[in-house]
């Protein structure tokens, strides 16, 4: 979920849509704004797209300078009206928006209930208005009120609130992201930096138990006793233009084309020759580590597995785990374990859970993250940026690439500093300053739109890889599922005859991930699908010739370090992914049932 709020604009209700537009990529089941006049508090929500809310707002005449806007991701209820955010009390004279889980719902939920409370969503949320309400009628103030409110709470949320009696946001946080942005004359309030990046660039970034009060006229920031907490200013780097789609039809095309410039700025003063530094890691910083476990989701858990790999090519021991499972059943905690979450938003509940499971056990713990201020990267030992600028498209592309052009430069790091040894081809640093012309040149060829065409009424469509294409098939085939709807498994190329190969048909195309390494036995994969009447489309460079012999289509990439054709062979299939999906006129940028950035566990 996404939510924001605007304190002493002009007009609130135009800055919250902007807010909850630019928050969109969080979620988008259903959207409300709240607005408060010091005389009464006016809610409008409704179930679908900010668009709709906006087309609803249009109609209204509502007005002011303080209020509160979200966008929902469902995890309690369905995307209804009644389950759209603002929530209210029973009077209807306070507002709150929340993102996360509020663990013991249901036991306040009964508590209130036996108090006459009445309810009317299936949400977590609700119960905080209520709990406002009851405090407010034993005699609490507003702020009191607040404060024992959110002290009742447990899980993990970030939680607006406007009330009718004052022209003030009361915003608390615990284990959900929320950030304040500051100018002259307002504030805002949000999820995420890009939501207020046109009114402002300067943020705080507020901790876990910080309580701000916000009015047009100042903020203060307490713990949730009320004392003080001091919380510096700072100025975010990024600019309200990286955020907006410009010429493209979609940001996720927008992405896959910024590639070049994301990627150089991952390497940008990061290697010299084969020696790595990163300006916030003291030399030595990995001196002591024996191995290194990756935890991540998603698009960032494939980048993880691609990492492990260069690690083990240099001979140091390293696994990827998904930070889901990790969290249930990490491995058996061993010294000299360093443990490195790869998360491109820093938020995501899963592998926060996962990270602070290994920091509990003692492990040393570094954040490879794109947010500068997230929660990954403050409650990391380390941090690493991979600079890719914000992605807003639900689908990560750019950031898989920023985030292995990273992890690359760190396995060299690490493996240096351990004095690790692999049979891996040297040069992998100085290689990746090649890469954002390979991928302009990618970018330049329609050889990707031209089979997703040809493919694009098939009945499930595969990927196969060995070593680093491995991560690169699965990335492939989760891509191309998340945007298009259509049925994709990524599989390591050997695996494919124990079991998967009852899948294939004639009907179904497989995509051969072919990196340059263990050639001969990709070779003999794409024999035994092309025998049960596949088409093979390679992906691959020009050298390799064994295979595209054997193949009905190649999408040529240009040739690099073996290490890097994975990068490339990805930009290569992100194209499928995207012209497969608008072929079939699906919403690239918002897939449905997915959210950017999962902040639940
Ligand atoms: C969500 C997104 C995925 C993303 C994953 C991990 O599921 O839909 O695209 O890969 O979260 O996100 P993170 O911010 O941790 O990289």
């Amino acid at each position: 979920c996404g939510i924001t709020a605007a304190v002493g604009a002009d007009d609130a209700v135009s800055t919250l849509l902007t807010g909850l537009q630019n928050l969109e990529y969080r979620g988008y089941d259903s959207a409300g704004v709240a607005v408060a006049d010091g005389g009464g508090v006016e809610v409008l929500k409704r179930e679908g797209k900010v668009d709709e809310l906006a087309d609803l707002l249009s109609r209204s005449s509502m007005a002011g300078r303080v209020g509160l806007g979200h966008t929902r991701w469902s995890t309690h209820g369905p995307p209804t009206n009644a389950n759209a955010h603002p929530h209210t009390d029973c009077y209807g004279d306070l507002a709150v928006v929340h993102n996360g889980i509020i663990e013991n719902h249901g036991e306040l939920r009964e508590r209130l209930s036996e108090m006459g409370h009445t309810f009317s969503s299936d949400t977590d949320t609700e119960v905080v208005p209520h709990l406002v309400e009851a405090y407010v009628d034993e005699g609490e103030s507003v702020e009191g009120a607040f404060r024992r409110a959110i002290g009742d709470l447990s899980g993990s949320y970030a939680v607006a609130m406007v009330h009718e009696d004052e022209e003030a946001v009361y915003a608390a946080r615990q284990g959900s992201p929320l950030v304040f942005g500051v100018s002259d004359d307002s504030y805002y309030l949000a999820s995420d930096v890009p939501a207020f990046l046109e009114f402002t660039d300067d943020v705080v970034y507020l901790e876990d138990s910080d309580v701000v009060r916000v009015t047009p006229e100042g903020y203060d920031i307490t713990d949730i006793d009320g004392t003080p907490v001091e919380r510096s200013v700072e100025t975010v780097d990024w600019t309200s233009e990286d955020v907006e789609k410009g010429a493209f039809d979609h940001y996720m095309r927008k992405e896959i084309d910024e590639q070049p410039t994301a990627i150089a700025q991952a390497v940008r003063g990061r290697a010299d020759g084969d020696e790595v530094a990163f300006e916030s890691l003291s030399p030595g910083a990995f001196a002591d580590v024996e191995r290194v476990h990756f935890v991540a989701c998603g698009t960032s858990y494939h980048a993880a597995l691609y990492g492990a790999q260069l690690l083990r090519d240099r001979g140091v021991p390293a696994r990827a785990y998904l930070a889901s499972e990790y969290a249930v059943t990490a491995p058996p905690t061993e010294d000299g374990t360093v443990l490195v979450g790869v998360t491109q938003s820093g938020e995501t509940a899963d592998t926060l859970a996962a990270l602070r499971r290994g920091a509990a056990e003692g492990l040393g713990t570094l954040a490879v993250t794109n947010v500068v201020g997230s929660t990954a990267a403050r409650e990391c030992d380390d941090t690493v940026l991979i600079r890719a600028g914000p992605e807003i498209g639900v689908a990560a592309t750019k950031t898989f690439s920023s985030q292995v052009a990273t992890l690359g430069l760190l396995a060299e790091r690490i493996a240096r500093e351990v004095g690790g040894s692999g049979s891996t081809p040297a040069g992998l640093p100085a290689a990746l300053d090649d890469v954002p012309d390979a991928v302009e040149t990618i970018l330049a060829d329609s050889s990707a739109s031209a089979l997703a065409t040809r493919y694009d009424d098939s009945d499930a469509y595969f990927f196969i890889g060995r070593g680093t294409g491995h991560p690169v098939a699965l990335e492939g085939a989760l891509k191309l599922k998340e945007i298009s709807y259509e049925h994709a498994e990524g599989f390591p190329a050997g695996e494919l005859k124990h079991g998967p190969l009852a899948l294939v048909t004639p009907s179904t195309p497989v995509f051969a991930i072919c990196t340059g390494q263990h050639t001969e036995k990709l070779v003999g994969s794409i024999e035994e699908v092309s025998a049960r009447g596949a088409p093979v489309v390679a992906v691959a460079p020009r050298s390799e010739r064994d295979v595209a012999a054997v193949a009905d289509d190649v999408l040529w990439v240009p040739e690099t370090h073996p290490e890097l054709v994975g990068v490339l062979a990805n930009v290569q299939l992100q194209l499928l992914s995207y012209h497969t999906a608008t072929l079939l006129d699906r919403p690239v940028d918002k897939p449905r049932n997915l959210a950017k950035s999962v902040t639940v566990e």
